[in-house]
C-alpha cells in the first residue's frame, strides 16, 4: 500500500459517510476508520467493523485495546474483511483511555505493546501498524522514543503514524492534546535517520498539501486530520500530487448529486445526518457556503435542500480555486 498520503482516524468523523465523500475526491488517499475498541466488537457491537466497502479501499482498520487475546480474536474476524490494515492506536491521550489503560497510556508499557503486537501479526493476513504520539508526560522524547520504537520494531511491525507532538495524560483535554504540546518535526526527521527500514508517516498541524509534500519529502507519507475534515476539496489533488495520477476533477454538483443518491441507499436517519454533517466543510470559502450549511443542517428539509443547493453550485469545480 502507499502511504504518501493518509488521511488520520477521527472519531465521529472518519465514519463511513465522510469515507464515501472523501473518494468522491480521491482514488488513492488512504483513508482511515474511527478507532474501534476491541471490547465493543466482541461484545457484538460490530456495526462500524462490517462497514466496510471495497470503494473506500485502500482504508486501515484501527484498533483501540490492550489486551493480546481480544486484539488476536478481533484480527482473526477481519481476516474475512477486506481492510488492506491494521493500525493499533497508541496516541489517543482521552481520559477515558487513559483509564482504560489504552491509546497514549499504551506508550508507558512497550512490553506490553509488543505483545498484543505479536499476537495482531500472528493472527491476521493483513499488514499490521501503529500510530504513535512521539512520548506522553515528563519523558525525554531523545531517548524514550528510539527505545519504544526498537521495542515494539522487534515484532516485525515497519509502518509508524507519527503524530508529532507529546501526549500530556490526565491534564489535558483531547482537544487541547491536538494543540499545546509543541510539534517537533525534527524529532519525526531523526526516527527516520534511526530507523531507516521503518515506514515512518508524519502526523499533525499539516494544512497544506504541497508545502507538506515537500517538507516531508525524506519521510514516508504524511497524514491530515482536521483540515481534510474541515476542507475536504484538498483531497481533490491528492491524486496527481502524491501520486502521478489524474485528479478526479468532479464538479462539486456532481459530488453532491452523488452524496444525496448515496443518502438514498442508507438505513437510518443517523447515518444519512452524519452524512449531511460531513459535506459542511466541502463549501467552505465559497461565496454560498453560509446558505449551504443552513441548507444541510435541516434534516426534515434535505431533500429539498438538495435542488437548492445544486443551483447554487454552478459547476464549481471540486479543486480548491
Ligand atoms: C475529532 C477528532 C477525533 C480523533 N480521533 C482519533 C482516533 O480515533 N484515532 C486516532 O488515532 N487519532 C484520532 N485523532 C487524532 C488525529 O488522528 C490526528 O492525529 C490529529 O488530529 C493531528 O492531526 P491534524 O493536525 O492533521 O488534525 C482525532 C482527532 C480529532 C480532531
Amino acid at each position: 500500500m502507499n502511504r504518501k498520503f493518509c488521511v488520520a482516524p477521527m472519531m465521529a468523523k472518519t465514519d463511513s459517510q465522510y469515507r464515501y465523500l472523501a473518494r468522491q475526491l480521491t482514488n488513492k488517499a488512504v483513508l482511515f476508520t474511527e478507532m474501534i475498541h476491541t471490547n465493543a466488537i466482541l461484545r457484538g457491537n460490530q456495526s462500524k467493523f462490517l462497514d466496510y466497502s471495497e470503494e473506500q479501499s485502500p482504508l486501515v482498520l484501527q484498533l483501540g485495546g490492550n489486551e493480546p487475546e481480544a486484539l488476536a480474536k478481533v484480527c482473526l474476524l477481519s481476516n474475512e474483511i477486506d481492510y488492506d490494515e491494521i493500525n493499533l492506536n497508541l496516541g489517543c491521550p482521552s481520559p477515558k483511555v487513559k483509564n482504560g489503560n489504552f491509546g497514549a497510556a499504551l506508550m508507558a508499557h512497550p512490553e506490553l505493546v509488543k505483545d498484543c503486537l505479536s499476537a495482531m501479526t500472528e493472527s491476521s493476513n493483513k499488514t499490521i501498524s501503529v500510530k504513535i504520539r512521539l512520548g506522553i508526560n515528563d519523558e525525554n522524547i531523545f531517548e524514550s522514543l528510539d527505545k519504544f520504537v526498537s521495542i515494539i520494531a522487534e515484532t516485525g511491525v515497519n509502518v509508524f503514524y507519527v503524530h508529532a507532538r507529546k501526549a500530556i495524560l490526565g491534564k489535558l483535554s483531547p482537544k487541547d492534546n491536538r494543540e499545546i504540546p509543541p510539534l517537533n518535526y525534527e524529532r519525526v526527521f531523526q526516527l527516520k535517520k534511526d530507523f531507516k527500514d521503518l515506514e515512518i508517516i508524519a502526523n499533525g498541524g499539516i494544512k497544506d498539501i504541497i508545502e507538506g509534500k515537500d517538507l516531508f519529502s525524506d519521510l514516508d507519507g504524511i497524514m491530515i486530520g482536521r483540515e481534510a475534515y474541515s476542507n475536504p476539496r484538498i483531497l481533490g489533488k491528492i491524486d496527481s500530487t502524491f501520486y502521478k495520477s489524474n485528479d478526479m476533477k468532479k464538479p462539486l454538483k456532481e459530488i453532491t448529486e452523488n452524496m444525496f443518491d448515496y443518502f438514498d441507499t442508507l438505513k437510518s436517519k443517523s447515518e444519512i445526518k452524519r452524512g449531511l454533517i460531513h459535506m459542511h466543510g466541502l463549501y467552505s470559502g465559497l461565496k454560498d457556503a453560509r446558505r449551504i450549511r443552513v441548507l444541510l443542517s435541516n434534516f426534515n428539509y434535505f431533500k429539498k435542500a438538495k435542488m437548492e443547493i445544486i443551483s447554487l453550485l454552478d459547476n464549481q469545480y471540486s479543486k480548491v480555486a
